[in-house]
């Protein structure tokens, strides 16, 4: 038996002096000073300075001469007071050291292929390789211990309510969730597949017909999607359904457990209720359906002004039904003219069309473009969008949603590249009053704006055939400083309706019921009215920790590519397997 540890590495403290204790960890590093070695020790909870002096134990000074980094070591020893000077404030331990008396080592450990340190920029592929040295580091331990207080927290908080958690199975059937699926093949039925979830969206709501009435689950959700920062191809909802509510109880509800999570997590109160903001009012005002509220540089709209200027772009623009809105960055003035061709580009990378711009200075616009407005026209869009000496305005005419994306990604590039957004601030807001679908012009069919199981305002039903764009659903996303942090509504419980939504789909007829056949028969046997809610658990713990990636609060993350640089998967299988699963590979 190894000697096991009395105290943790982060536990000491300047009280503990005198006593006998015994350390289990790594070693940090090894400094050797003039007959004395140093090693810090660390684990989970911190680090202990250990000193090895021959004085103490000469056989043991003598194996510290072993140590190198990594190895894993228990170490018996005194506490004692740091001599003078020497105190480290930066640690928690930082008073006092441990003088060894014995040491072994419990394991050895061939070099690191980076050094575990926070400070330490390390590419991110060789940290995911080596997952679990990079799982060593400061920043790793807290993300984890952050992530499980938020779970810890929702549990209670849900459970003190009255919700019980409830799995759903991973092995299941497609939930259209806008993802391409998962597919596992079945053995026992050839040619067939399960689909893993994309959320459990189908299951809760047959819990809620089930009379569960309210539900919860840590759900882990699937999607073969494009990966970004904010996205994973597997990750973690905190999935809510209730029954006999409307969307008044979800806002109360998220708001209440939104506030527990960052209390328990980060130890921050947040401001409830959350401000609410129409679908509509966002795109207006920020371009985009989850702004960043932190700042402002809001859009306007100059359509009027611009179509009686001589600039042709923006009077070509508004006369085919277009748009043209503006922007004004405060401090962009001072761009040069390579900088402001490359925001040029920026636009038109994006497939935004032409940007102009103008310079504020001593409260006048400037420009190639100013000359052409008319009157007092450019001292009007000085004024509606109060810039200031300094200012850059830019311009976008064009199509509505093609304007709308051009400026919010300029908004946020320069909320980011000019730290516009207040620090510390966590802006929470709902956005309410989408609309019900969308029309997709390539493919030239309506499409959800969410998913195809949410309500709509009952003096909408019967615009659904009529007018399917102008139909209001009943739901709303919760934005947590521009990021989409959780996503909801409430739901159609009538069967007729729901057969209706899936025709305006385009599904056929024995679409329907192959694919959602369990689920209209199951709305036909007494559905409560019911709502619900999926906040994305990876998303809010990135955002309580100021990280920017998702990969950085998740254990085991998937590169970009979808894939896991330390297992090697997704991998080839043997050729006995695939014909197990009646499977043959095409080259
Ligand atoms: P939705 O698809 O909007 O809704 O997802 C809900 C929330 O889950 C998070 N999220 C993701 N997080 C990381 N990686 C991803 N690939 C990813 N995709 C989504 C986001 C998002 O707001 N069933 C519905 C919810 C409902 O209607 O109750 C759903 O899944 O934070």
């Amino acid at each position: 038996m190894f000697m096991k540890r009395t105290h943790t590495c982060g536990e000491l403290r300047l009280a503990d002096s005198g006593k006998e204790v015994v350390l289990n960890g790594w070693v940090k590093r090894r400094r050797d000073h003039g007959g004395l070695i140093f090693i810090d020790v660390r684990d989970r909870y911190g680090l202990t300075q250990v000193v090895f002096t021959p004085e103490a134990s000469a056989a043991t000074h003598a194996s510290a001469e072993k140590l190198r980094a990594e190895y894993v070591i228990a170490v018996k020893g005194a506490v004692r007071k740091r001599p003078e000077g020497t105190e480290n404030p930066k640690m928690e331990t930082g008073g006092v050291e441990v003088v060894a008396s014995s040491l072994e080592i419990l394991n050895e450990a061939r070099t690191p292929p980076f050094p575990i340190e926070d400070s330490v920029g390390v590419e991110e592929e060789l940290r995911l390789r080596y997952r679990y040295l990079d799982l060593r580091r400061p920043k790793m331990y807290n993300a984890l211990e952050v992530r499980h207080r938020v779970i810890l927290a929702a549990r209670r908080f849900l459970s003190g309510r009255g919700f019980i958690e409830v799995e759903t199975p991973i092995l299941s059937k497609s939930t259209p969730e806008g993802a391409r699926d998962y597919l596992v093949p079945s053995r026992v039925s050839p040619g067939e597949f399960f689909a893993l979830p994309q959320s459990p969206q189908l299951l809760k709501q047959l819990l809620m017909i089930g009379g569960l009435d309210k539900y919860f689950q840590i759900a882990k959700c699937f999607r073969d999607e494009d990966l970004r920062a904010d996205r994973q191809p597997e990750f973690t909802q905190i999935d809510i359904e209730m029954s006999f509510v409307d969307e008044e109880d979800i806002y109360g509800l998220v708001e209440g457990l939104m506030a527990s999570m960052f209390r328990d997590g980060i130890g921050r109160e947040v401001k409830t209720p959350f401000p609410r903001l129409s679908y509509a009012e966002a795109f207006e005002r920020y371009g985009t359906d989850k702004p960043d509220t932190r700042f402002g540089v809001e859009l306007h709209d100059i359509s009027k002004i611009a179509a009686r200027s001589r600039f042709a772009p923006f009077m070509n623009a508004v006369e085919a039904g277009g748009v043209v809105r503006a922007i004004s960055v405060p401090g962009w003035g001072s761009l040069s003219r390579k900088q402001l061709d490359g925001l040029v580009d920026f636009v038109r990378e994006r497939g935004g069309g032409g940007l102009s711009w103008m310079k504020v200075r001593e409260g006048v616009a400037a420009s190639g473009v100013a000359k052409h407005f008319v009157g007092e026209d450019l001292g009007k869009i000085v004024s509606s969008l109060s810039s200031r000496d300094g200012d850059l305005i830019l311009i976008c005419a064009g199509k509505k949603s093609d304007v709308y994306d051009s400026l919010a990604a300029l908004r946020s590039r320069a909320g980011a590249e000019l730290d516009l957004a207040k620090k510390g601030v966590f802006a929470f807001l709902w956005v309410v009053d989408f609309p019900l679908f969308s029309f997709d012009e390539e493919e030239e069919r309506y499409e959800s704006e969410h998913h195809p199981f949410t309500g709509m305002r009952t003096e909408d039903i019967e615009l659904l055939e009529k007018e399917p764009l102008k139909v209001r659903s009943l739901s709303y996303d919760l934005v947590l400083n521009g990021v989409e942090v959780a996503s909801g509504s409430v739901r159609i419980h009538r069967g007729d309706v729901q057969k209706k939504v899936f025709q305006l789909l385009q599904l056929s007829e024995t679409d329907i019921r192959e694919r959602f056949g369990f689920f209209i028969d199951a709305l036909q046997y007494g559905a409560p009215p019911h709502a619900g809610i999926a906040p994305g658990l990876d998303r809010i713990v990135m955002m309580m920790l100021g990280e920017s990636s998702i990969r950085d609060v998740i254990a085991f993350p998937k590169t970009q590519r979808a894939s896991c640089p330390m297992t090697g998967s997704p991998s080839p299988v043997s050729p006995a397997q695939l014909k197990e699963l009646h499977i043959r590979t095409v080259d």
